[in-house]
Parts: structure tokens; C-alpha cells; sequence
């Protein structure tokens, strides 16, 4: 059955659990992730981007979660909006049956220019307020995701920086959280702690300098009831970057966010952990190597079987460490 990000987190915070909300385009993602979080009994958060809409099509989409839904009848779904950029995208995301959208007013309705203040709490508490006449769900963001090595904003997919920031934009202020979820009314906020989208996150293994795990505390101590996100929160995995690698992959050596600090991050009142790049490693890792191994080979099951392995496998790690199973 299909339930809204509150039910669900707020389940996930009296029980002491996090979620990890996974990004879905296509049917073998959806079926990785809904058969981890079958062997492990987990409630699960299925994350659409607008890429993900115009690739797949709305449509494509809302019959897949059903599918899923009617396929998985034991383990509850929320379908979420993920980084809508304005009000259109996150009402049509609920029109086609998303229970949850996130409208991330952190940047500009480009994705690609920080926003000001005043214009996240403005458009956010205007999807907010519509969005809640319907009984959906809110994530909103305050803070810009980005490098806290280099002091660069990110672009929002990952796809490069888009200028330098001050260290204070890169990290959500406590005071301000205070501030945006009592005017917008938020039921989650993604927040800023020196991570960023993609595979390109840290050059070494992050510390306390360029990780800011200890803001989560801070914030959650000001906003106990509204849920906290985490963003860019894929771990990047030595073993996945070697096999790319060595079935002919080019991916420079790169560090993402240990599983570690996710599960302290959870401690400290995350709730929801998003994650897209790892499963796409997982999936092209396998693809490399079944075309490597066996160039003759032109089924694409034989490809996408053990792409949707991988998959299943790091889902499944996933709902295990962050305390998700066993809570569907
Ligand atoms: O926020 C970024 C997610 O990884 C989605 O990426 O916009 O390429 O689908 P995408
Ligand atoms: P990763 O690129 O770290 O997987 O982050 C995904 C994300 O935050 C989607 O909103
Ligand atoms: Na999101
Ligand atoms: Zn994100």
C-alpha cells in the first residue's frame, strides 16, 4: 500500500530507524529495491526526479508503482517527488500519485543558482500549504549542498559546481531551520552538511573538516518533530568503483559518505537518506562485466539480472544498517 513520507518517518522516529529513499527510472530498479525490502521486511521510499519523470513518463510511472505496490503487498511504499524545482512539478507529481514532494527552494527554479532566503520560505510554504489540502507530504531544504574541501556549491545533479559559496551557506544554520519549518510547515528538510550529489564527493576519506556530522545534532535538537534528510548520501563503494574499473571502466579514485556516519547521522535524527549514485554503480558495475566477460552475449535479461542482483544486494545492506528492516 502506498503511505505519505510523515507516516512513515514518524513511525521511523519512535522506533529510532532511518530509511533510505531510493531513486527509481525503470522496473528493474523498482523490483531490486521492493525484493530487499521483501527479505528484510522493510518499509521502503521510492524517489522520482524530474529526469526520472521525463524519462520514464508520468504514466510509465504510476503504473509501476502500482504494479510494485500490488507485487509487494506486504512492504508499505511512499512515492516521493524528488528536488522539485517549482510549484507545477510538485503538484503534477501528486496528481500522478505521489504521496510526498520535495519542493527544494535551497536553489533557484534552474537548479543551478542559490536562492535566497526569501524565496525558499515563500515557495515552499505555498507547496506546502497545497500539498497538505491534499494529504501529501513536504520535504523542503535549507542550506545548499556542496564541497566543503573546495567551498563550491553543486549543481543539483551532480553534474559539476556552480560557484563558490561561503562555508556558512554550505552548512544549514539551527536558528534558521527554526525559522523556515515554522513559517513553511514542512513535514521533513533535507539539510546541508558538506555533502554533494554524484560520485565525485570527497577527495579522501571524509573527517570532521569536510563532513559536518555534528550540525544534524545541532539541528534536531531546535526542530525534534520535523524530520531531517540527507542528501548526496551515497557511500561510493571501493568495491564498485574497482570492478567498474576493472572491466573497462575510467572512474578516478573518489570518496563518498561512509555507511559509518550514516548510521551516526540516524543517532542524531536523520530520517531519511537519499541514495541514487550507488545504485547505479551496482547496476553498470555488473553491466561492464557480463559485456566484458562475455562480448558475445546480446540479451539484455543476461545484462539486467545481474545488474538487479548488485542492486538488491547494496538495497538490502542498506535497509539492514540504517535499522529499516524489520519495520515494514
Ligand atoms: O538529485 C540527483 C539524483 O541523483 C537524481 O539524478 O536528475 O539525473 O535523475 P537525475
Ligand atoms: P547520491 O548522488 O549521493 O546518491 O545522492 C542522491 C540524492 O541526494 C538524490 O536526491
Ligand atoms: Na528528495
Ligand atoms: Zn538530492
Amino acid at each position: 500500500a502506498l503511505i505519505t513520507l510523515r507516516q512513515l518517518l514518524d513511525h521511523g522516529a519512535e522506533y529510532g530507524y532511518g530509511v533510505p529513499a531510493f531513486n527509481i527510472n525503470n522496473m528493474e530498479q523498482g523490483i531490486a529495491i521492493m525484493k530487499a525490502a521483501e527479505a528484510v521486511d522493510a518499509p521502503v521510499i521510492l524517489q522520482a526526479s524530474r529526469g526520472a519523470r521525463s524519462y520514464a513518463g508520468d504514466i510509465m510511472l504510476r503504473h509501476m508503482v502500482q504494479a510494485l505496490a500490488e507485487m509487494f503487498p506486504n512492504n508499505p511504499i511512499c512515492m516521493h517527488q524528488d528536488h522539485g524545482n517549482n510549484e507545477q512539478t510538485c503538484l503534477s507529481a501528486i496528481g500522478h500519485g505521489f504521496t510526498s514532494v520535495m519542493m527544494d527552494g535551497s536553489l533557484e527554479a534552474d537548479m543551478k543558482t542559490p536562492a535566497s532566503y526569501e524565496y525558499n520560505v515563500d515557495i515552499t510554504q505555498r507547496v506546502s500549504q497545497m500539498a497538505h489540502w491534499v494529504g501529501a507530504s513536504v520535504e523542503g531544504e535549507l542550506g545548499v549542498l556542496g564541497s566543503l574541501e573546495t567551498g563550491e556549491a553543486a549543481e543539483e545533479d551532480g553534474s559539476g559546481a556552480v560557484g563558490k559559496l561561503s562555508m556558512e551557506d554550505l552548512l544549514t544554520d539551527p536558528d534558521q531551520a527554526a525559522d523556515f519549518v515554522a513559517t513553511t510547515k514542512v513535514d521533513a528538510l533535507a539539510i546541508a552538511c558538506g555533502t554533494s550529489h554524484g560520485a565525485y564527493k570527497f577527495s579522501r576519506k571524509p573527517d570532521g573538516e569536510i563532513l559536518a556530522m555534528t550540525r544534524i545534532a545541532e539541528i534536531h535538537k531546535r526542530i525534534p518533530t520535523v524530520h531531517l534528510v540527507m542528501h548526496g548520501s551515497s557511500s561510493v563503494p571501493q568495491s564498485l568503483q574497482d570492478m567498474i574499473n576493472e572491466f573497462g571502466g575510467e572512474m578516478p579514485q573518489t570518496y563518498g559518505v561512509p555507511v559509518e556516519e550514516i548510521e551516526k547521522g540516524i543517532k542524531s535524527g536523520v530520517r531519511k537518506v537519499n541514495i541514487d549514485t550507488d545504485c547505479r554503480m551496482a547496476m553498470t558495475a555488473q553491466f561492464r562485466k557480463v559485456a566484458t566477460q562475455n562480448p558475445k552475449e546480446f540479451d539484455p535479461r543476461k545484462f539486467l539480472i545481474p545488474a538487479m542482483q548488485e542492486m538488491e544486494d547494496l538495497c538490502r545492506d542498506r535497509f539492514e544498517r540504517f535499522g529499516t528492516a524489520g519495520n515494514a
